[in-house]
């Protein structure tokens, strides 16, 4: 087991990452001192891996009320997280109560989200149960629900006590859904560190095949890296922002196409041939470079063309692109590479410039 610290002084925590952590009581057990808990998960996870939690929170002397929810992006909705309130409070759960998430980063968002809202707050642990759960959405406290107008619109900063990645649970993630996850780890090699980009091209072929030890490395590095940006920007309101390369592209195509109908992570990768597509038209990357993000891209089984949104295709994206939350002062904030392994954001792209970019990289 590896641990990585998220040093954010009283809201600090750590995050232990290795097979079988879910298995092990004693790691949870500092953290349970009251007797109620709960725990949400989903409809799909529940029969792979509630019955672990539940035996080791037994042998903690702790019954937890237990909250399945419908599975899919489509449920991170306001409705569905009144069900977790509706059951919260129908059972009786008070200040010190503890909500744990295990799932994927829909059931982490949200039910990181109920625990920074039920009476203000209460105690939240993290069990992310998919590599882009485990390497990016557990990491950091952003938590949230969607909106029809916009992803992710309406949440909160809310740090959990306590984050569990166990490895072996990535041995039953549909394939589609790991690479998903692997978007996010080649975002960290893109903008911070191009020796670990080198690293996952190298090993993308043991990756794909669920190496666990390269599996473990791969998730322990990217949670090295965001615990940094988070550490060093909480609140983005600097670094942190970087972390969102490919995002606003993407979440035009989430937003565009309905939630659910691609992954967040495929969205986020062809998203992110857009930036790199976008990086090259302003002068940063080369046409080498581009090809690299790509290939690395294709080799984690990703696509690297964005989806048609509608006729108009561009003014499309531009549109759903404004109503994203990386928007200031009216200005589009985007993420640009200025080298493999350097980002920045930049405010003032043109329109023209975006347009370009999408185009090239739509069929
Ligand atoms: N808070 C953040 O900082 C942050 C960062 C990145 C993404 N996100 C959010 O995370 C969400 C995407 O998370 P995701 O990719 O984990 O999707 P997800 O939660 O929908 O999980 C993907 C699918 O895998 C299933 N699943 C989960 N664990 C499994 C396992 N071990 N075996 C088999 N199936 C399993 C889920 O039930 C679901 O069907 C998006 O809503 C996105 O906005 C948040
Ligand atoms: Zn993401």
């Amino acid at each position: 087991m590896r641990t990585v610290n998220v040093a954010l002084a009283e809201r600090g925590y750590a995050i232990h990452i290795g097979r079988g952590v879910l298995s092990a009581p004693d790691l949870l057990a500092p953290y349970l001192t009251h007797q109620s808990v709960a725990v949400v998960t989903n409809e799909t996870v529940a029969p792979l891996y509630l019955h672990t939690l539940r035996a080791n929170l037994a042998e903690l002397g702790v019954q937890p009320l237990e909250i399945v929810l419908p599975d899919g992006e489509q449920y991170k909705n306001w409705q569905t997280l009144n069900q977790i309130f509706d059951a919260l409070l129908a059972h009786h759960c008070e200040r010190n109560s503890t909500l744990i998430a295990l799932g994927g980063g829909v059931i982490g968002d949200m039910g990181g989200f109920a625990a920074a809202c039920f009476q203000r707050g209460i105690a939240f642990i993290q069990i992310p149960t998919t590599l882009l759960a485990q390497v990016d959405s557990s990491v950091g406290g952003k938590t949230a629900i969607n909106h029809p107008l916009g992803k992710n619109m309406i949440g909160a900063f809310h740090q959990p006590r306590l984050a569990l990645a166990d490895i072996s649970t990535l041995a039953t993630l549909p394939d589609r859904e790991l690479s998903a996850g692997l978007a996010e780890v080649i975002k960290y090699g893109l903008i911070r560190d191009a020796d670990f980009l080198s690293w996952l091209e190298a090993n993308m072929t043991g990756l794909m095949a669920r190496d666990e030890a390269l599996l473990e490395e791969a998730v322990f590095r990217s949670c090295q890296h965001k615990a940094e940006v988070v550490a060093a920007d909480e609140r983005e309101t600097g670094e942190r922002a970087l972390l969102n390369l490919g995002h606003t592209f993407g979440h035009a195509i989430e937003t565009g196409l309905g939630y659910g109908v691609w992954l967040h992570g495929e969205a986020v990768a062809a998203g992110t041939v857009m930036a790199a597509r976008l990086s090259a038209l302003l002068g940063y990357l080369t046409e080498a470079d581009v090809r690299r993000v790509e290939a690395v891209l294709q080799a984690a089984g990703l696509p690297v063309r964005g989806a048609r949104l509608a006729k108009a295709n561009g003014a499309r994206y531009l549109e759903l692109m404004r109503h994203d939350k990386k928007v200031q002062d009216g200005r589009l904030r985007l993420v640009v590479l200025e080298a493999i392994g350097r980002a920045a954001v930049s405010d003032r792209v043109a329109d023209t410039e975006l347009l370009a970019a999408i185009d090239a990289t739509c069929d």
